[in-house]
């Protein structure tokens, strides 16, 4: 017997929503593509200034990647400062810096504005270092915040029930419960003359005037204005692609006592990563939520990862039982700072928010407010920094040289690959392998009780060979990170068309 849930907290404790379906053509002054924390976030501040709005979303609402966060909501990203000063200049990074903490404050605002019920809690965060090695990394990043705006400060000692060498603290961040958060916010949308549509996947944009967005279903919304807020861009004529390195990440949480909580949110470079958290829970006891051991989408050992995660939230905190499991997945840009704005160099009403780099809170509150600024001609002063159409040679050439070698090497190099199984008789109930049937690489999934699953190995992006998760029971793209279900449906981008099935009796 599973002695977890095998679903985030954040879904499991929320209830699902019923939005319509897009059933005709439509009108509307902004259209945002994607239901997550960018999107609404976007659509909210839209409706603010009020405009009509439709957000067009392929499944659910926040349902996605935002359900499946662990929604630290900080200006403090890991050792970012200290990069971003060397890189970008100090300006830049007073900059990164002030657009983030408004953005925590923003949501601060909002719900006490619409009185959101979503456990939002103010607390410090964190950045520690167990090893004395990266101690002078940690003094320079809190230095580095320090001057950048936050306030920062090196610490040696944190809530954490274990030593550490030291630690950036900075003040005033947060954490909450994102789906209650989005969901009020969805409402409201609602309530403004917004239009939520589900279950309606975009599948073509023309940029004019007006925009036309299509859909899987046959119909078009036109529009003044697109904004693209599907995680990965599923339009992307700038071939941002190449620039953003995705990455999976996995979560577990469990039960502690109250007075066990550490009180702030935390993350460690270190081991992989670990960061933690905790949230309001049943009898009084807080929720820890522990994230970590993050890899690219398609890298297996998917199993051990989770159980290396769980062994190390028993060892630090003394929990019994793990509760919940669940997995994540951002993309990081080549040169750390995320996409907001323009969707290409040519681009002249379409705009994208992308690359959060697994800061998707702040990041998602804030590219809402940056595009509803750009929409409306008032554009903030951080508007240059994240602007999708700047490329730095000297500042991104090393990662789009590491990112693309990668990318080419599971182009080519998983064309060549033997088959893993021999041939279909030969995978096993509750595995998947690539096989070769006819001249054609087939991934293959068998069900427990039997059923063969098959569809094509190349992903509906840019053709490389998808590779089986075990522990997630899905199809991965080594290159972009897209994800397939085992009969080929799109569970996460940038493909937006499902993995053809196959023939393979
Ligand atoms: Fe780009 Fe698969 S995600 S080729």
């Amino acid at each position: 017997m599973r002695e977890h849930t095998e679903e985030s907290f954040w879904m499991d404790s929320t209830p699902a929503t019923s939005y319509p379906r897009l059933a005709g053509d439509a009108e509307t002054d902004v259209v945002v593509v994607g239901g997550g924390i960018a999107g609404l976030s976007a659509a909210w501040e839209l409706t603010a200034a009020g405009l009509r709005v439709a957000v067009v979303e392929a499944d659910r609402i926040a349902a996605g990647v935002t359900g499946y966060t662990t929604a630290k909501l900080s200006a403090l990203h890991t050792l970012i400062y200290s990069g971003l000063r060397k890189s970008h200049g100090t300006e830049q990074a007073r900059l990164y810096a002030r657009s983030q903490q408004q953005a925590v404050e923003r949501v601060a605002a909002v719900v006490s504005e619409l009185d959101i019920d979503c456990d939002l809690e103010r607390v410090p965060a964190y950045t520690w270092a167990e090893s004395p090695e990266r101690l002078d990394s940690v003094r320079a990043e809190a230095e580095a915040a320090g001057e950048a705006g936050l306030a920062a400060s090196f610490v040696t000692a944190t809530g954490l029930p274990f030593p550490v060498a030291g630690a950036v603290r900075v003040e005033h961040q947060a954490q909450f419960h994102p789906r209650k958060y989005l969901l009020a916010l969805a409402e409201e949308i609602v309530r403004r003359g917004g239009t939520i549509w589900e279950r309606t996947r975009v599948t073509g944009l023309s940029d004019g005037e007006p925009c036309t967005v299509s859909t899987e279903n046959g119909y078009t919304v036109t529009a003044e204005q697109v904004v693209v807020a599907t995680h990965y861009p599923i339009f992307d004529r700038a071939l941002l692609f190449a620039r953003l390195e995705p990455r999976r990440e996995l979560v577990v949480a469990a039960p502690i006592p109250a007075e066990s909580d550490p009180g702030g949110v935390f993350l460690t470079p270190e081991d992989n990563t670990r960061s933690v958290r905790t949230a309001p829970y049943r009898d009084g006891q807080r929720l820890l939520i522990v994230t970590g051991e993050h890899f690219t989408p398609g890298a297996g050992d998917v199993a051990e990862r989770w159980d290396r995660l769980a062994a190390w939230t028993r060892d630090r905190f003394g929990v019994e039982e793990i509760t919940y499991r669940w997995a994540t997945q951002d993309n990081t840009s080549t040169d750390q700072v995320p996409f907001v704005g323009k969707l290409h160099p040519g681009a002249r009403n379409t705009y994208v928010a992308t690359g959060f780099g697994g800061w998707g809170m702040s990041t998602g509150v804030m590219a809402g407010q940056l595009l509803a600024a750009s929409i409306a001609g008032t554009a903030p002063e951080w508007a240059g920094l994240y602007d999708p159409r700047r490329l730095h040679p000297l500042r991104e050439a090393v990662s789009m040289l590491k990112l693309g070698a990668g990318v080419a090497g599971h182009f080519i190099g998983d064309r060549l690959r033997p088959s893993h199984a021999d041939g279909v008789d030969d995978v096993d109930p509750g595995t998947g392998a690539i096989v070769r049937v006819g001249g054609r690489q087939c991934a293959v999934y068998r069900d427990d009780s039997g059923t063969v699953h098959a569809v094509s190995a190349r992903c509906t992006h840019l053709g490389c060979i998808v590779r089986f998760n075990d522990a997630e029971t899905a199809w991965e793209c080594p290159c972009h990170g897209s994800r397939f279900d085992i009969d080929g449906g799109v569970l996460q981008g940038p493909a937006n068309q499902p993995l053809p099935r196959e023939d393979v009796s």
